[in-house]
């Protein structure tokens, strides 16, 4: 298991540590990929086989593709599992018709033990972080990642930090701190709530911002299993909501091991969706510009997505141009509507989740995705971290009631 930096800025590997940025150049580190020698076949009769078996990492929907994932830990019974993965694919006639599309499945990855896709990385990255011997592990966080580390940090026995922005959503802060969580309340925008994390973390302690190569491994796993359950028939189109880049990166990550197995044979066109208020991605990549510009005070009622300052913009932009995608923001008013339209299938989402589907519609209305495209929409978060409407949701107030420590890492 080698170390790299995601960008070829010359760094001398051994400067670099696998929980936080390149020293050189500020992007995330990533593991040099290391892929099985097995058939595509036999991978897939494997994984098949596995679903039969009782074992606890087998019946993780992340571990179950373990062939996949940096060998942390040789002894499967150190795994750090809550059975995450394993998530429906659906399809929803109401969420069809509004996006205009007649072939619309929704992978629901809010349907996850914590409720967010967050729990794909994070049973393998609190397991390594378990493996090293690690005692406290932080992250900063919009909510989700919160309350995902939380959990998984409490079944490994490991202190779990928080650092939260100004607003979140009050069910996700009663979530981390259920799991046992200190918050920490640095105030400003996720963004801050990151830097200020990175400086006040000391040596000893373990980030799990999906800047951790162990985050974006586990999160690839989704993308199989969604593989498997169409049957290896690659989707024309995927379309998910985009905050700091980490998923989407993933998504690159595991459209290169699946090509590189033989699993698929073509790509699907990944379009990735952003809040008006809060799209620097988008303007960047609209405008062509080689360089992302942070946006010092996102706006959106998507707590989940408030973010100016996207860590792994670079590799998400190599993921688009990769699989001919492509990015687009979408009003707050059309988040909120997708909501609606989601709900009324019977499935629900947070509001950050629904901007996939505003997305999908804005694509098939602007003629990028044609009615008859095969279309995956992934659904990030369940409707109960953020059943309002945002606004009524922020847990402004009753975090600074509740954050017991300050300062220190
Ligand atoms: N959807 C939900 C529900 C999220 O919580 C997030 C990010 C995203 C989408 C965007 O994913 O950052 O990989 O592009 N939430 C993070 C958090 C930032 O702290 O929970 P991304």
């Amino acid at each position: 298991m080698r170390l790299q930096c995601s960008e070829p800025c010359g760094v001398d590997p051994s400067l670099l540590r696998e929980d936080r940025v390149c020293v050189a150049c500020g992007a995330p580190v990533e593991l040099e990929a290391e892929r099985p020698a097995a058939s595509a076949e036999d991978l897939r009769e494997l994984w098949r086989r596995r679903r039969a078996s009782l074992a606890p990492a087998d019946c993780s929907g992340v571990w179950r593709f373990r062939e996949l994932l940096p060998p942390i830990t040789p002894a499967l019974d150190e795994v750090v599992t809550l059975g995450e993965g394993n998530t429906p694919v659906l399809r929803g006639g109401a969420t069809a018709r509004y996006a205009g599309l007649a072939d619309l499945r929704i992978k629901h990855l809010g349907w996850n033990p914590t409720g967010s896709f967050k729990d794909t990385g994070m049973t393998v990255a609190v397991t390594r972080a378990a493996v090293r011997g690690a005692s406290i592990v932080a992250c900063a966080s919009t909510g989700n990642t919160a309350a995902s580390m939380a959990a998984y940090a409490a079944r490994a026995g490991l202190t779990a930090r928080v650092y939260l922005p100004r607003s979140v959503a009050a069910a996700k802060v009663a979530q981390a701190e259920a799991y046992g969580a200190e918050l920490v309340r640095v105030g400003g925008s996720f963004d801050d709530a990151l830097v200020g994390m990175l400086g006040k973390a000391d040596p000893s302690t373990y980030v799990l911002n999906s800047l951790n190569p162990f985050r974006v491994a586990g999160q690839k796993t989704f993308l199989v299993e969604l593989m498997e359950q169409l049957g290896w028939q690659v989707p024309d189109v995927i379309v998910l909501p985009g905050g700091n880049l980490g998923n989407l990166s993933a998504c690159g990550a595991a459209l290169d091991d699946l090509m590189a197995l033989g699993l698929i044979d073509r790509l699907p066109r990944m379009a990735v969706v952003q809040a008006e208020g809060a799209n620097p991605f988008v303007r960047m990549w609209r405008s062509g510009a080689e360089r992302l510009s942070p946006l010092a005070d996102p706006r959106t009622i998507a707590s989940a997505i408030r973010i100016g300052a996207p860590v792994s913009w670079r590799r998400a932009a190599r993921t688009l141009r990769a699989t001919a995608g492509t990015a687009l923001d979408v009003g707050d008013g059309a988040i909120a509507e997708a909501r609606r339209v989601i709900g009324h299938d019977g499935i629900g989402c947070e509001l950050g989740s629904a901007a996939a589907l505003a997305g999908a519609r804005a694509l098939r209305q602007a003629g990028w995705i044609d009615e008859h495209e095969r279309v995956v929409c992934l659904l990030t978060g369940h409707l109960l971290k953020e059943p309002g409407t945002g606004d009524s949701d922020a847990a402004e107030s009753a975090v600074d009631a509740r954050v017991g420590v300050e300062t220190g890492c």
